[in-house]
């Protein structure tokens, strides 16, 4: 008991004001510092919507510039840092990598760790922003048993990332612009989203002054789950177990019956109880990049496409609300551009990076801001004497 509301999974309590990201769930609006999500999608670029998180504006020419380049002098790791990577299995979760190699940066940089001050803030964020990609990367190509390949600065942050995961020593690889454009969107639609488990665990996890780098491995390990950053994945499994057209009734009944656990992943949000505005652009960019690979009949693609059409003309569907989520079509794309499954939610990690240090950088610069410290109501024994263990 006390002064204060219970409310699990906080669906009612806001725990911060925030400037950066707006979404109206009914109407399907997903704004960042007021900008329209698909217009920076379809007109920006990812470090642009960086510095808007960040900064809260739009950078002009020369600070885009200076952005760009501050960023591309970071995104180097230290080559200790590579050796962590030999301590796990070939088959370890790349998402178990990345937490562990993120928290591993800090013990490195003790020069962007006194979060008082702005200018290690500034620091500590470029330098996350623009090593989470080198990260990924080297998680990915540690899983496959290739060599790590290091960024190439003269490459858009997209085009780079693609680089330092496909590339193979002494074989050319050109980047395919189409790609890196898509990617490039994909990266800008994950980057923030208000206060989602992960930003709100990374600012629960800031709030006590924590090291900034430990901060986003928090955010990393919570994104991890299937009913988060996960679903992305898990959304792909899904299509491929159901597999064709013909298995969609059987599906949409599992996930309708209240007895079964099965739910349609990919399917339904929090916050949006419209069409995910993300989706949409998904949607196209997947179609932009299976074209641009000449897949025509993609079965998954298919069965997306059926399961969507039947799921939101079925009356449990309409009810709930329950619309396509932006993981519905980017397992799609991914997986159409190389990615293996399992790095699905490693690139969700890497783009919402931005956004979670935005989201830390505000909530320290913030004076009502204070340790997160959340109530709970005792429903335990009452108070009672202990018993020595021979009369239990
Ligand atoms: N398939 C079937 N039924 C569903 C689904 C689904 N995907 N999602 C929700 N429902 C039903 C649920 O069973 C419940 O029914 P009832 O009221 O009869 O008990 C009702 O809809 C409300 O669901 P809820 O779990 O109370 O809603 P929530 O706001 O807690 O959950 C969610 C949101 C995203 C966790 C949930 O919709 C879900 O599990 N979706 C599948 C996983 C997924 O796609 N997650 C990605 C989210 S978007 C990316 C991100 O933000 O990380």
């Amino acid at each position: 008991t006390g002064a204060f509301t219970y409310d699990p999974g906080f669906t009612s309590t806001a725990s911060c004001e925030s400037q950066i990201t707006y979404i109206d769930g009914d109407a399907g609006v997903l704004l960042y510092r007021g900008y329209p999500i698909d217009q920076l999608a379809e007109q920006g670029d990812f470090l642009e919507t960086a510095y808007l998180l960040l900064y809260g504006e739009l950078p002009t020419k020369a600070q885009k510039a200076d952005f760009d380049n501050r960023i591309t002098n970071h995104t180097m790791v230290h080559e200790q840092l590579t050796r962590f990577y030999n301590g796990f299995r070939r088959d370890a979760h790349p998402m178990a990598i990345l937490v562990a190699v993120v928290g591993a940066l800090s013990a490195f940089y003790h020069d962007s760790t006194d979060i008082h001050d702005p200018k290690q803030r500034m620091i500590a964020s470029m330098r996350l922003i623009a090593k989470i990609p080198t990260l990924a990367a080297m998680a990915y190509k540690y899983t496959i048993g290739q060599p790590f390949v290091y960024p190439k600065n003269n490459l858009s942050y997209a085009a780079n990332f693609l680089h330092m995961c496909f590339a193979v020593p002494a074989e050319e690889y050109k980047v395919n612009p189409i790609l890196a454009d898509a990617l490039e969107k994909i990266f800008i639609l994950h980057a923030d989203h208000e206060q989602n488990a992960s930003t709100s665990t990374v600012r629960l996890a800031g709030s006590s002054g924590a090291n900034p780098f430990a901060c986003i491995a928090a955010g990393v390990a919570c994104l991890w789950g299937p009913a988060h950053g996960g679903a992305n994945e898990a959304a792909l499994k899904m299509l491929e177990e159901i597999g064709s057209v013909d298995n969609i009734p059987k599906y949409i009944a599992k996930a309708k019956d209240k007895d079964d656990p099965f739910r349609l992943m990919g399917f339904g949000h929090r916050v949006y109880k419209n069409y995910d505005p993300r989706a949409k652009i998904m949607q196209k960019t997947c179609h932009d990049v299976l074209t641009e690979l000449g897949i025509k009949d993609d079965p998954l693609l298919d069965v997306a496409v059926e399961l969507e059409k039947i799921a939101l003309h079925d009356p449990y569907f309409i009810e709930k609300k329950l619309y396509p989520n932006i993981d519905f079509y980017s397992g799609i794309t991914l997986k159409a551009m190389g990615f293996p499954t399992s790095l699905f939610t490693v690139l969700f990690a890497l783009a919402r990076t931005s956004g979670w240090i935005a989201q830390w950088k505000e909530m320290i610069e913030d004076p009502a801001q204070k340790i997160g410290r959340p109530r709970q109501l005792y429903t335990g024994a009452p108070q009672r004497d202990y018993v020595t263990i021979d009369k239990r």
